[in-house]
């Protein structure tokens, strides 16, 4: 079954009002009180906290440790995922915890680059609602090492690395195609899970 955002918290908050209004959460098994309840409510009961954290230990160190690392901080082209820097649906100007988890929930719930799906429900060869976007290789477009190396100090000088600013101006004309998924400056396009640029944090290393 397949839900969509809108409608899972619209779903969301439906339940939580009629559950709230007939009977306390104390009364119901914890694994359904779970799956009822909102971000918030989790966090402010303590039952249900302590059961979601034993189910989470579990659920991390049986799917996500091999590649987030055991405590979730991530590798070499693997995200922490315990600070805010999110490259996915999180942009920090939610209003709400609840927004925030939804999006971390998208994510989770239908992947990354997630193609393993029947084809018939595929668009452009992902499954729906699977985060997706490709960075295009510009070297194999045919762009020459010069350009490429400017192109290297412009992202440098965008996270406030040393950087050559002839080389910068000699490749402004391109930096237009960067901001489609980077953002005009830099500083990530969470939709298209461009990362953000200007900071410290980097998927691929920051060398040259
Ligand atoms: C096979 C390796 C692998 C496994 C297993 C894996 N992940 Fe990931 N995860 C990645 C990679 C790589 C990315 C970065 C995707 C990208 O480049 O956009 C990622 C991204 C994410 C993101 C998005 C982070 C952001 O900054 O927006 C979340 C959330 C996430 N993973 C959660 C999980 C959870 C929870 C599990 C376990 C249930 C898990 N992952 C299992 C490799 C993995
Ligand atoms: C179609 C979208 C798209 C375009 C256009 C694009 N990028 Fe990216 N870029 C991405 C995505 C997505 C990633 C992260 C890849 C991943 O998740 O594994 C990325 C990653 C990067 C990284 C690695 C960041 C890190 O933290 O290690 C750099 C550097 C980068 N892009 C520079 C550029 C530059 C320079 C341009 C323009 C010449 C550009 N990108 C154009 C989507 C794009």
């Amino acid at each position: 079954m397949r839900l969509s955002l809108s409608s899972c918290s619209f779903f969301l908050s439906t339940f939580i009002l009629i559950l709230c209004s007939q009977v306390t959460f104390a009364q119901r098994n914890l694994d359904e009180a779970l799956l009822l309840a909102s971000p918030d409510m989790i966090a402010a009961d303590s039952a249900l906290k302590s059961h979601m954290e034993t189910l989470a230990t579990q659920a991390v160190s049986n799917h996500c440790a091999a590649c987030h690392g055991a405590n979730l901080t991530g590798q070499s082209e693997v995200p922490n995922l315990l600070d805010y820097d999110w490259l996915w649906g999180v942009s920090g100007f939610e209003m709400t915890v609840s927004e925030a988890v939804f999006e971390i929930m998208q994510t989770i719930l239908y992947g990354v680059r997630n193609s393993e799906c029947p084809d018939e429900i595929k668009r452009y060869g992902a499954c729906p609602d699977t985060r997706f976007s490709q960075m295009p290789g510009y070297g194999e477009l045919g762009f020459s090492e010069q350009q490429l190396n400017d192109l290297v100090d412009y992202v440098y000088s965008i996270s406030g690395d040393e950087h050559d600013s002839t080389a910068v101006e000699r490749v402004a004309g391109l930096t237009v195609l960067c901001a489609e998924c980077h953002g005009d400056d830099g500083a990530g396009y969470k939709a298209f899970g461009g990362p953000d640029l200007s900071d410290d944090v980097w998927l691929f290393g920051s060398a040259r």
